[in-house]
């Protein structure tokens, strides 16, 4: 299967992706993920894409086509893939069928992480992710058994930099501007489902389940 994860900042897409993933053998290809790492190893790219990221905008169409463009071609994402957090814009959108188009496959199911935008304040103030597996905990939703520490690693936690209440907000506008008519674009292709995504972790995975068996 070919996947697209779409809703707001804290809507529980890298939550969701892994329980995704080991189910379907499928690769993760999460931008924003990729981009910290490039960022952290102040790699050209990372060079490019960190002022966006820190100030809650969006990285440019050219540099995040080019990841995926590099990524959806690797022989270990043949048998499908989860897209979580691209494409954000509707020229990314449009880049990913053309790519995909000269593969001769599409994309088959775009999942819409619907929430409330007055819930992803609480979601995002209180996460720690662990950077080199891209596991994410919430202090009071996911806690880890040791607080500041990865459970499988053992490794410590950290607090993502735009994960402040005042880049949020700057988050959230470019959602609402940039990625929603990205939904709109694949509506009417007919391949969105929308999903209740205020709802607990366990629950969305069992709709996610629904839908993909179905
Ligand atoms: P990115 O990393 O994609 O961030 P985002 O879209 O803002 O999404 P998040 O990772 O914040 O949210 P999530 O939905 O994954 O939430 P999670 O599951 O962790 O992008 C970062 C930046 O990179 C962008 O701002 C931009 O600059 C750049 N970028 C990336 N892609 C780009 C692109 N294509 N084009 C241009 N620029 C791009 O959950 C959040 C918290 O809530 C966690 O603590 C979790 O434990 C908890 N939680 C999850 N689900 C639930 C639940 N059901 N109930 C209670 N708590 C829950
Ligand atoms: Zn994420």
């Amino acid at each position: 299967k070919r996947l697209i994860l779409i809703g707001p900042p804290g809507s529980g897409k890298g939550t969701q992706s892994p329980i995704i993933k080991d189910e379907y053998c499928l690769c993760h290809l999460a931008t924003g993920d990729m981009l910290r790492a490039a960022v952290a190893a102040k790699t050209p790219l990372g060079v490019k894409a960190k002022e966006a990221m820190d100030n809650g905008g969006l990285v440019s169409d050219d540099l995040v086509v080019g990841i995926i463009d590099e990524a959806v071609k690797k022989p270990s994402c043949q048998k499908g893939f989860i897209l979580d957090g691209f494409p954000r814009t509707v020229v990314q959108a449009q880049k990913l069928d053309q790519m995909l188009e000269k593969q001769g496959t599409k994309i088959d199911t775009v999942l819409n992480f619907s929430i409330d935008d007055a819930i992803l304040e609480e979601r995002i103030t209180g996460r720690w992710i662990h950077p080199s597996s891209g596991r994410s905990y919430h202090t009071k939703f996911a806690p880890p058994k040791v607080a500041g520490v990865d459970d499988v690693t053992g490794e410590p936690l950290i607090q993502r930099k735009d994960d402040t209440a005042a880049v949020l907000k700057s988050r959230l506008e470019a959602f609402h501007k940039q990625t929603e008519p990205v939904i709109d674009y694949y509506s009417k292709k007919k391949i969105v489902v929308e999903l209740q995504a205020e709802k607990p972790p366990k629950e969305v995975a069992e709709e996610i389940q629904k839908v993909l068996s179905s």
